[in-house]
């Protein structure tokens, strides 16, 4: 009888020290989708360009599936899984860039904030093809 109710007592303390620590954090960030989060923004945003157009061709970036953003441009990656500040991608759709080669380019309209969140997450969580 005593046995149990120490295991018993045990079994509180670890689970209030669970609850305690996961209080502690913020909330976990959600888990991102390739295909259901960021291939739509692309869709949206860059395959007027980028799916063998005008961008495609001036820097071989295609960015119709997971495969060819991962591949990058003719001069190497633009996606760098779990660094989003050196991510090239990033750092042109967050206009951090000379402003003549942000990304979208010319006078389309910029990422929302909301969707240059979701791009971030993606590559932050490991750029997974998810
Ligand atoms: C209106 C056409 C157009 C749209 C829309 C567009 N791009 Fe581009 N993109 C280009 C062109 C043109 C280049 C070649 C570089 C240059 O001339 O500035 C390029 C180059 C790039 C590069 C390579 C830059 C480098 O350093 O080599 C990346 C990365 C890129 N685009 C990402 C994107 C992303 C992400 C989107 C959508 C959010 C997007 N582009 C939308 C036209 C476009």
């Amino acid at each position: 009888m005593r046995h149990r109710r120490s295991i018993f007592g045990s079994l509180i303390l670890s689970a209030t020290v669970l609850v305690l620590s996961a209080c502690d954090k913020a909330p976990p960030e959600p888990q991102v989708s390739f295909s259901k989060d960021v291939q739509p923004i692309l869709a949206r945003h860059c395959l007027e360009c980028h799916a063998g157009g005008e961008g495609t061709k001036a820097s071989g970036l295609k960015l119709t599936n997971y495969d060819e953003v991962m591949q990058g441009t003719k001069f190497g990656p633009v996606i760098k899984p779990g660094d989003s500040l050196s991510s090239t991608l990033m750092i042109l759709v967050e206009g951090r860039a000379n402003s003549a080669i942000n990304m979208p380019h010319g006078d389309r309209p910029p990422l929302s904030a909301e969707e240059i969140k979701t791009l971030r997450l993606w590559i932050e969580q490991g750029a997974k093809n998810n």
